[in-house]
């Protein structure tokens, strides 16, 4: 509670040489009532260390995560591996996955419409050609994928940024049509909002002022990828102050997670992995420890989802799926952080996750004992292919150059439950 009271006291200070004592007195007691309020309405929950009566963060409030290295570099070394560092970043040739290689750095739409792929003196671009001639030469500026499932790319023109029309499909290794983008015509003029800023990188200062969906963006001022602030908070000050005082050695102006409630530790994931949920506040305004339901309209219902999850899907909104499962609603406890360790690459390794599950699950126990389970010799080193398996995903679907019908991404359910069709295939192979 004290960083809460500390905090709020120093932005008033600033307050009262602007407008005198009397605007301080108010604030103050509005602070009080406030965190009277919530006192009240959080006393058998753990400490929030929510600050929601701070104004939204700024650049200034944030710095390079490198800087993080300096205090916590096991941390950042693994951090740098994972697909949340590496969701975005600036565009160069050793980043993009696709090929510039004659042969291979083409896509044809039609006959007569191909893009081409090309590394010029001033930079990588998709060139988009109409019966041979050169019609546009669009820059690759940033990547946005770390390439798990592909890579799209965005280029600035001005102050805006738009979605160029190609994209890297990892699956195919090769170019294919953007998702959503049409199969038949080189479209050039996808505008890219906050929104598609918010879930891939940490911050992005908008310069078009105070605005629900900004489009314009100082391209100097990005933190880009999903760094340790988006979970932890602007952290400038804590470096700031554990910097000017090393031998104290309590973290102050930072957020743990851990000791966050439930729901504040799934809010901070499910900015990003929650769906489609619609904001009622300008993008970056939600920060690490506050409530997601003051910015978005969330349902954080467990209710009746579970008839309806294959409506749900896998792509995006990891959080649904979870939620209508019933471990997680049977579980007063469980989180994505149950699961997952964010700081580092876990990506496969599948007798790591399942020794994460046998935590709440004994395989000792007699209940754990049921036909299937006792007709496996190894059944500890993977649960996930039968309870979380691999499904196409709806939304994520490329067109590969002259097909059809587009090319769907598979991901994970994490609606965990009994699959009998996967359970039949996995046995087959195992056996
Ligand atoms: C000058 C050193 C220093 C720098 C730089 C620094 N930290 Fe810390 N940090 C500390 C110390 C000291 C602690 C408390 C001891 C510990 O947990 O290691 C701490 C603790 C933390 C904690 C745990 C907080 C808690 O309540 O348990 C987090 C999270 C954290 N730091 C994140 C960051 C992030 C993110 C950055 C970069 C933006 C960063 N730190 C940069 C010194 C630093
Ligand atoms: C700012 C948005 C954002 C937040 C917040 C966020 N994620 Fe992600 N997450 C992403 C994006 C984007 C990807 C895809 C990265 C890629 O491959 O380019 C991703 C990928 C992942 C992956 C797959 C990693 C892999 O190796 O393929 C896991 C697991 C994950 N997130 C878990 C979490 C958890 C747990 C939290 C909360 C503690 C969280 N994420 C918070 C945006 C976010
Ligand atoms: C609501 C948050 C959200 C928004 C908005 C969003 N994404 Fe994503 N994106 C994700 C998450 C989460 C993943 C990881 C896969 C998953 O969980 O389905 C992802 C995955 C991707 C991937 C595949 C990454 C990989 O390495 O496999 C690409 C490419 C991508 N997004 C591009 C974009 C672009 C371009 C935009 C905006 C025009 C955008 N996304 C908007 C959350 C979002
Ligand atoms: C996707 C979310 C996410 C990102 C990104 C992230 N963290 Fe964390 N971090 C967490 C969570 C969740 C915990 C609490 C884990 C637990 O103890 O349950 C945590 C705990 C910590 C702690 C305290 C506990 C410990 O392990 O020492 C430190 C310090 C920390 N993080 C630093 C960092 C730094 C530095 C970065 C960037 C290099 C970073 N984190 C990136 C989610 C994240
Ligand atoms: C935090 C504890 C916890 C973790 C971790 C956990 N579960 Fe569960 N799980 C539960 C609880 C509680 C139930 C409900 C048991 C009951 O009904 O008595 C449950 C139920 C299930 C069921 C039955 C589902 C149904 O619809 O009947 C399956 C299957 C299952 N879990 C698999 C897994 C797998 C696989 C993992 C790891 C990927 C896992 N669980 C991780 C707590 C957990
Ligand atoms: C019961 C354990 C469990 C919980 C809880 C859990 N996950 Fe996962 N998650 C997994 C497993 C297992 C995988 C597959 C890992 C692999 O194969 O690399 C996975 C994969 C993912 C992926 C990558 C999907 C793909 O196929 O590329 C994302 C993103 C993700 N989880 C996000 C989340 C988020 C967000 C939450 C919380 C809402 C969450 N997870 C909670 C077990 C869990
Ligand atoms: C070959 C596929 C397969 C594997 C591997 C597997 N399960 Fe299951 N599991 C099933 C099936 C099918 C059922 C339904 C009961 C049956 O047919 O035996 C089940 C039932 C369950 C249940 C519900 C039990 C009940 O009381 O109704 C839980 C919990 C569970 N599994 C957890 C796990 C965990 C944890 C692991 C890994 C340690 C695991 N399973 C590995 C296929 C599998």
């Amino acid at each position: 509670m004290w960083f809460k009271k500390s905090s709020t006291a120093s932005k008033a200070m600033g307050i009262t040489k602007k407008y005198g004592r009397s605007i301080l007195i108010l604030f103050m007691f509005i602070a009080i009532i406030f965190m009277l309020v919530r006192c009240i309405n959080q006393q058998s929950e753990q400490k929030p260390a929510t600050e929601e009566v701070s104004a939204p963060a700024t650049f200034k409030d944030y710095v390079s995560s490198q800087t993080c290295a300096g205090c916590h570099k096991t941390i950042y070394d693994n951090h740098t591996h994972t697909a949340h560092y590496l969701t975005a970043q600036p565009a160069d040739e050793k980043s993009i996955k696709g090929s510039f290689k004659k042969g291979s750095n083409t896509y044809s739409y039609t006959p007569s419409i191909m893009l081409s792929m090309e590394k010029r003196d001033s930079g990588l671009f998709q060139v988009a050609f109409y019966k041979g001639e050169e019609k546009k030469a669009m820059r690759f500026d940033i990547i946005i994928g770390s390439g798990v499932m592909g890579q799209s790319f965005l280029s600035w023109r001005n102050n805006r940024l738009y979605q160029l029309p190609i994209t890297y499909f990892t699956a195919a290794d090769q170019w294919s049509n953007s998702p959503g983008f049409p199969n038949d015509r080189v479209l050039i003029d996808r505008l890219v909002t906050s929104r598609c800023l918010e879930c891939h990188t940490s911050f992005a200062q908008g310069i078009s002022g105070i605005s629900m969906e900004t489009v314009e963006f100082d391209r100097n001022n990005i933190i880009y990828g999903v760094d340790c602030q988006k979970c932890h908070g602007p952290a400038a000050k804590h470096v700031e102050y554990q910097t000017e005082h090393p031998q104290d050695k309590t973290p102050k102006y930072i957020i743990n997670p851990s000791k966050l409630t439930r729901i504040q530790q799934l809010d901070i994931c499910a900015l990003c992995h929650g769906g489609n949920i619609q904001k009622t506040k300008p993008s970056f305004e939600f920060t690490a420890g506050k409530d997601l339901s003051h910015y978005f309209v969330v349902d954080t219902s467990s209710g009746n989802i579970v008839q309806n999850s294959a409506n749900i899907d896998v792509h995006g909104n990891q959080y649904a799926l979870l939620r209508a499962s019933k471990c997680f609603k049977v579980s007063s406890t469980m989180t994505c952080n149950t699961c997952h360790n964010t700081h580092e690459n876990e990506r496969g390794k599948k007798e790591l996750f399942s020794h994460r599950c046998m935590t709440c699950h004994d395989p000792a126990a007699n209940s754990f004992k049921t036909p299937t389970h006792s007709s496996l010799v190894a059944v500890e080193s993977n649960c996930i292919d039968c309870h979380m398996p691999s499904q196409p995903s709806k939304s994520i679907a490329v067109f590969l150059q002259g097909q059809e019908t587009p090319k769907t991404s598979s991901l994970r359910s994490h609606f965990i439950g009994i699959y009998p069709e996967e359970t039949k295939n996995h046995l087959n192979k195992t056996r």
